[in-house]
Protein backbone atom coordinates (compact mmCIF):
# COMPACT_ATOMS: atom_id res chain seq x y z
CA UNK A 1 0.00 0.00 0.00
CA UNK A 2 1.36 3.18 -0.78
CA UNK A 3 -1.02 6.17 0.87
CA UNK A 4 -0.07 10.11 -0.19
CA UNK A 5 -0.17 10.51 3.64
CA UNK A 6 3.72 8.94 3.63
CA UNK A 7 6.37 9.86 1.98
CA UNK A 8 6.84 7.41 -0.84
CA UNK A 9 8.64 4.35 0.47
CA UNK A 10 12.12 4.07 -0.98
CA UNK A 11 13.25 0.46 0.68
CA UNK A 12 12.06 -3.04 1.25
CA UNK A 13 12.36 -2.35 5.11
CA UNK A 14 10.36 1.35 4.77
CA UNK A 15 7.73 -0.89 3.02
CA UNK A 16 7.51 -3.45 5.78
CA UNK A 17 7.22 -0.38 8.60
CA UNK A 18 4.35 1.01 6.26
CA UNK A 19 2.73 -2.56 6.58
CA UNK A 20 3.16 -2.70 10.52
CA UNK A 21 1.45 0.69 10.61
CA UNK A 22 -1.24 0.26 8.87
CA UNK A 23 -1.37 -2.97 10.46
CA UNK A 24 -1.86 -0.90 13.74
CA UNK A 25 -4.04 1.40 12.09
CA UNK A 26 -6.75 -1.22 10.79
CA UNK A 27 -6.57 -2.82 14.02
CA UNK A 28 -7.71 0.36 15.84
CA UNK A 29 -10.40 1.04 13.10
CA UNK A 30 -12.05 -2.31 13.95
CA UNK A 31 -11.64 -2.62 18.02
CA UNK A 32 -13.31 0.98 17.60
CA UNK A 33 -16.24 -0.41 15.31
CA UNK A 34 -16.58 -3.48 17.76
CA UNK A 35 -17.30 -0.38 20.40
CA UNK A 36 -18.64 2.07 18.67
CA UNK A 37 -21.57 0.23 16.32
CA UNK A 38 -22.88 -1.52 19.68
CA UNK A 39 -22.96 2.02 21.93
CA UNK A 40 -25.02 4.04 18.44
CA UNK A 41 -27.73 0.88 17.83
CA UNK A 42 -28.25 0.59 22.15
CA UNK A 43 -29.15 4.20 22.17
CA UNK A 44 -31.95 3.94 19.61
CA UNK A 45 -32.93 0.53 20.41
CA UNK A 46 -33.18 0.94 24.35
CA UNK A 47 -34.29 4.61 24.01
CA UNK A 48 -36.96 5.61 26.50
CA UNK A 49 -40.34 4.81 25.74
CA UNK A 50 -39.28 2.07 23.29
CA UNK A 51 -40.73 -1.43 23.83
CA UNK A 52 -37.50 -3.65 24.38
CA UNK A 53 -36.66 -6.48 27.06
CA UNK A 54 -35.24 -5.30 29.36
CA UNK A 55 -35.29 -7.57 31.98
CA UNK A 56 -31.80 -8.71 33.56
CA UNK A 57 -29.50 -10.72 31.26
CA UNK A 58 -28.35 -13.78 31.87
CA UNK A 59 -24.83 -14.44 30.67
CA UNK A 60 -21.78 -17.06 32.01
CA UNK A 61 -19.87 -13.99 33.35
CA UNK A 62 -16.55 -16.25 33.64
CA UNK A 63 -16.34 -16.77 29.94
CA UNK A 64 -17.32 -13.63 28.49
CA UNK A 65 -14.27 -11.89 31.27
CA UNK A 66 -12.04 -14.51 29.51
CA UNK A 67 -12.96 -14.14 26.16
CA UNK A 68 -12.60 -10.89 26.27
CA UNK A 69 -9.18 -10.50 28.09
CA UNK A 70 -7.69 -13.14 26.00
CA UNK A 71 -8.95 -12.95 22.80
CA UNK A 72 -7.24 -8.93 22.83
CA UNK A 73 -4.16 -9.93 24.27
CA UNK A 74 -3.07 -12.48 21.92
CA UNK A 75 -3.93 -9.92 19.16
CA UNK A 76 -1.68 -7.76 20.48
CA UNK A 77 0.64 -10.07 21.87
CA UNK A 78 0.94 -10.92 18.03
CA UNK A 79 1.33 -7.28 17.03
CA UNK A 80 3.86 -6.79 19.22
CA UNK A 81 6.11 -9.30 17.94
CA UNK A 82 5.49 -8.77 14.46
CA UNK A 83 6.76 -4.93 15.71
CA UNK A 84 9.76 -6.16 17.69
CA UNK A 85 10.98 -7.96 14.63
CA UNK A 86 10.79 -5.34 12.89
CA UNK A 87 12.63 -3.36 15.07
CA UNK A 88 15.43 -5.98 15.24
CA UNK A 89 15.75 -5.51 11.11
CA UNK A 90 16.34 -1.65 11.73
CA UNK A 91 18.37 -1.73 14.91
CA UNK A 92 21.53 -4.67 13.51
CA UNK A 93 22.64 -3.61 10.13
CA UNK A 94 23.43 -6.82 8.20
CA UNK A 95 27.08 -7.55 7.60
CA UNK A 96 28.96 -6.50 4.07
CA UNK A 97 27.18 -3.11 4.41
CA UNK A 98 29.77 -0.14 2.75
CA UNK A 99 30.32 2.00 5.80
CA UNK A 100 29.56 5.80 5.72
CA UNK A 101 30.89 7.91 8.20
CA UNK A 102 28.43 10.79 9.47
CA UNK A 103 29.43 13.79 11.65
CA UNK A 104 26.70 15.96 12.58
CA UNK A 105 27.44 19.74 13.66
CA UNK A 106 25.29 22.72 14.30
CA UNK A 107 24.31 22.78 11.47
CA UNK A 108 24.94 20.77 8.95
CA UNK A 109 26.39 16.88 7.89
CA UNK A 110 29.49 16.04 7.15
CA UNK A 111 29.66 12.82 5.15
CA UNK A 112 32.73 10.89 4.47
CA UNK A 113 32.91 7.75 2.16
CA UNK A 114 35.46 5.21 2.45
CA UNK A 115 37.24 6.23 -0.60
CA UNK A 116 37.98 9.59 0.57
CA UNK A 117 34.79 11.55 -0.69
CA UNK A 118 34.00 14.24 1.36
CA UNK A 119 30.31 15.73 1.17
CA UNK A 120 28.18 18.17 2.89
CA UNK A 121 24.03 17.69 3.64
CA UNK A 122 24.40 15.40 0.88
CA UNK A 123 24.77 11.22 1.35
CA UNK A 124 25.24 9.88 -2.61
CA UNK A 125 25.05 5.92 -2.51
CA UNK A 126 24.26 3.71 -4.81
CA UNK A 127 21.13 1.57 -5.32
CA UNK A 128 20.99 -1.61 -4.16
CA UNK A 129 24.25 -1.77 -1.97
CA UNK A 130 23.76 -2.00 1.29
CA UNK A 131 24.99 1.33 3.46
CA UNK A 132 25.62 1.23 7.33
CA UNK A 133 26.20 4.65 8.29
CA UNK A 134 28.43 5.35 11.00
CA UNK A 135 27.59 8.44 12.82
CA UNK A 136 28.39 11.32 15.79
CA UNK A 137 28.56 14.83 16.73
CA UNK A 138 30.87 17.10 17.30
CA UNK A 139 28.38 19.22 19.48
CA UNK A 140 25.36 18.43 20.74
CA UNK A 141 22.92 15.67 20.26
CA UNK A 142 21.48 15.96 16.40
CA UNK A 143 19.31 13.44 14.37
CA UNK A 144 19.75 11.97 10.88
CA UNK A 145 15.94 11.00 9.76
CA UNK A 146 15.51 9.52 6.17
CA UNK A 147 11.93 9.85 6.36
CA UNK A 148 11.54 7.84 2.57
CA UNK A 149 13.31 5.06 4.58
CA UNK A 150 11.96 5.22 7.72
CA UNK A 151 14.77 5.27 9.98
CA UNK A 152 16.01 7.94 12.62
CA UNK A 153 18.56 7.84 14.68
CA UNK A 154 20.01 10.05 17.75
CA UNK A 155 23.42 11.59 16.53
CA UNK A 156 25.26 11.80 19.84
CA UNK A 157 28.93 13.30 20.82
CA UNK A 158 31.04 11.24 22.21
CA UNK A 159 30.04 8.35 20.77
CA UNK A 160 28.97 5.83 17.90
CA UNK A 161 25.48 4.96 16.60
CA UNK A 162 24.71 3.60 13.23
CA UNK A 163 21.27 2.94 10.99
CA UNK A 164 21.51 1.55 7.17
CA UNK A 165 19.28 1.25 4.64
CA UNK A 166 19.25 0.03 1.04
CA UNK A 167 17.86 1.58 -1.37
CA UNK A 168 15.83 0.13 -3.79
CA UNK A 169 15.08 3.31 -6.13
CA UNK A 170 16.76 5.72 -8.11
CA UNK A 171 16.19 9.84 -7.44
CA UNK A 172 16.67 11.98 -4.45
CA UNK A 173 15.58 11.94 -0.96
CA UNK A 174 15.08 14.11 2.21
CA UNK A 175 17.58 14.11 5.15
CA UNK A 176 16.68 16.32 8.46
CA UNK A 177 17.83 16.56 11.62
CA UNK A 178 14.97 15.54 14.19
CA UNK A 179 16.38 16.83 17.53
CA UNK A 180 16.12 19.93 18.32
CA UNK A 181 19.94 21.28 18.12
CA UNK A 182 19.58 25.32 18.40
CA UNK A 183 18.98 28.27 16.11
CA UNK A 184 19.33 26.70 12.71
CA UNK A 185 17.75 23.07 13.32
CA UNK A 186 15.30 23.52 11.10
CA UNK A 187 18.11 24.38 8.56
CA UNK A 188 20.02 21.45 9.44
CA UNK A 189 18.63 19.68 6.09
CA UNK A 190 20.05 17.57 3.26
CA UNK A 191 19.51 15.05 0.29
CA UNK A 192 20.34 11.41 0.04
CA UNK A 193 21.17 10.83 -3.71
CA UNK A 194 20.62 7.18 -4.90
CA UNK A 195 22.61 6.78 -8.35
CA UNK A 196 23.23 3.62 -10.26
CA UNK A 197 25.94 1.66 -9.24
CA UNK A 198 28.06 2.35 -12.66
CA UNK A 199 26.96 6.31 -11.52
CA UNK A 200 28.30 6.16 -8.15
CA UNK A 201 31.74 4.60 -9.24
CA UNK A 202 32.02 8.28 -11.94
CA UNK A 203 30.64 10.43 -9.02
CA UNK A 204 33.65 8.94 -6.73
CA UNK A 205 36.10 9.46 -9.36
CA UNK A 206 35.29 12.64 -10.24
CA UNK A 207 35.25 13.86 -6.89
CA UNK A 208 38.87 13.36 -7.33
CA UNK A 209 39.17 12.10 -4.08
CA UNK A 210 42.44 11.77 -2.91
CA UNK A 211 43.78 9.63 -0.01
CA UNK A 212 41.39 7.09 0.76
CA UNK A 213 40.05 7.20 4.72
CA UNK A 214 42.63 4.57 5.66
CA UNK A 215 45.67 6.54 3.54
CA UNK A 216 44.53 10.16 5.84
CA UNK A 217 44.37 7.49 9.07
CA UNK A 218 47.53 5.59 8.06
CA UNK A 219 49.45 9.39 7.66
CA UNK A 220 47.38 10.20 10.85
CA UNK A 221 49.14 7.45 12.74
CA UNK A 222 52.68 8.63 12.01
CA UNK A 223 51.81 11.94 11.95
CA UNK A 224 50.62 11.80 15.36
CA UNK A 225 53.12 9.41 16.90
CA UNK A 226 51.03 6.44 17.07
CA UNK A 227 53.42 4.49 15.34
CA UNK A 228 56.31 5.51 17.35
CA UNK A 229 55.17 3.47 20.41
CA UNK A 230 52.06 1.03 19.00
CA UNK A 231 54.68 -1.11 16.71
CA UNK A 232 56.97 -4.41 17.63
CA UNK A 233 60.12 -2.69 17.64
CA UNK A 234 59.77 0.65 19.16
CA UNK A 235 61.40 1.47 22.51
CA UNK A 236 57.86 2.18 24.39
CA UNK A 237 55.75 -0.80 24.88
CA UNK A 238 52.43 -0.11 24.01
CA UNK A 239 49.98 -2.03 22.91
CA UNK A 240 50.57 -3.47 18.98
CA UNK A 241 46.95 -2.53 16.92
CA UNK A 242 47.41 -5.13 14.66
CA UNK A 243 44.38 -7.36 14.94
CA UNK A 244 43.00 -5.46 17.41
CA UNK A 245 39.55 -4.75 15.51
CA UNK A 246 36.66 -6.35 17.11
CA UNK A 247 38.56 -8.89 19.42
CA UNK A 248 38.12 -8.89 23.10
CA UNK A 249 40.86 -7.46 24.98
CA UNK A 250 41.89 -8.08 28.72
CA UNK A 251 42.24 -4.93 30.72
CA UNK A 252 43.85 -4.21 33.67
CA UNK A 253 41.08 -4.24 36.06
CA UNK A 254 39.85 -7.94 35.37
CA UNK A 255 37.20 -6.57 32.54
CA UNK A 256 37.44 -8.19 29.19
CA UNK A 257 36.31 -5.75 26.23
CA UNK A 258 35.55 -5.56 22.46
CA UNK A 259 37.84 -3.15 20.48
CA UNK A 260 34.79 -1.86 18.71
CA UNK A 261 34.71 1.59 17.19
CA UNK A 262 34.01 3.47 20.73
CA UNK A 263 36.34 1.44 22.15
CA UNK A 264 39.40 2.55 19.74
CA UNK A 265 38.09 6.24 20.30
CA UNK A 266 37.62 6.25 23.95
CA UNK A 267 41.36 4.44 23.91
CA UNK A 268 42.62 7.40 21.81
CA UNK A 269 41.12 10.67 23.82
CA UNK A 270 40.85 9.10 27.40
CA UNK A 271 43.87 6.40 27.87
CA UNK A 272 43.79 6.14 31.07
CA UNK A 273 40.16 4.69 31.23
CA UNK A 274 40.54 1.55 29.99
CA UNK A 275 44.31 0.26 30.36
CA UNK A 276 45.27 -2.84 28.48
CA UNK A 277 46.33 -6.21 30.82
CA UNK A 278 50.01 -6.07 30.98
CA UNK A 279 50.54 -2.62 29.94
CA UNK A 280 50.83 0.72 31.74
CA UNK A 281 49.48 3.95 30.86
CA UNK A 282 51.91 6.48 28.89
CA UNK A 283 49.70 7.67 26.23
CA UNK A 284 49.12 11.01 26.33
CA UNK A 285 45.10 11.77 25.59
CA UNK A 286 44.62 13.17 22.13
CA UNK A 287 41.37 14.97 23.19
CA UNK A 288 41.59 18.19 21.48
CA UNK A 289 44.23 17.44 19.13
CA UNK A 290 42.18 15.10 16.62
CA UNK A 291 38.87 16.60 15.14
CA UNK A 292 35.80 13.64 14.89
CA UNK A 293 37.21 13.58 10.73
CA UNK A 294 40.80 12.56 12.31
CA UNK A 295 39.30 9.90 14.56
CA UNK A 296 37.06 8.29 11.74
CA UNK A 297 40.27 7.92 9.93
CA UNK A 298 42.27 6.65 12.63
CA UNK A 299 39.59 4.01 13.20
CA UNK A 300 39.13 3.10 9.60
CA UNK A 301 43.23 2.50 9.38
CA UNK A 302 43.29 0.24 12.67
CA UNK A 303 39.97 -1.07 11.27
CA UNK A 304 42.16 -1.57 8.29
CA UNK A 305 44.84 -3.45 9.96
CA UNK A 306 42.21 -5.70 11.86
CA UNK A 307 43.20 -9.39 9.76
CA UNK A 308 47.00 -7.82 9.21
CA UNK A 309 48.97 -10.12 12.35
CA UNK A 310 47.67 -12.68 14.02
CA UNK A 311 50.63 -12.07 16.89
CA UNK A 312 48.81 -9.67 19.16
CA UNK A 313 45.82 -12.56 19.35
CA UNK A 314 47.95 -14.84 20.57
CA UNK A 315 50.04 -12.82 23.37
CA UNK A 316 46.77 -11.89 24.34
CA UNK A 317 45.86 -15.41 25.01
CA UNK A 318 48.66 -16.29 26.53
CA UNK A 319 50.55 -19.31 26.83
CA UNK A 320 48.71 -22.25 25.91
CU1 LIG B 1 20.84 19.10 14.23
CU2 LIG B 1 18.60 19.54 14.87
Amino acid sequence: MNFPILPRAASRVAQQTDNLYWGLIILSVVVCMIVFVPIIYFIFKYREGKPADRRPLRLPQNTIEITWTLVPALIMVCYYVWAAKQYFVIERPPVGAMEVNVIGKQWMWKIQHPEGNREIDELHVPAGRLVKLVMTSQDVIHSFYLPEFRIKQDVVPGRYTTEWFKAERLGTYHIFCSEYCGTSHSGMIGRVVVMTPADYEHWLIRGQPGDTLIQAGERLYRELGCSGCHSGSSVVRAPPLEGVYNKPVPLMSGEVVTADEAYLRDSILFPAKQIVGGYTNDMPSFQGRVTEEQLLELIAYIKSVANAAPGLRDSLEGPK
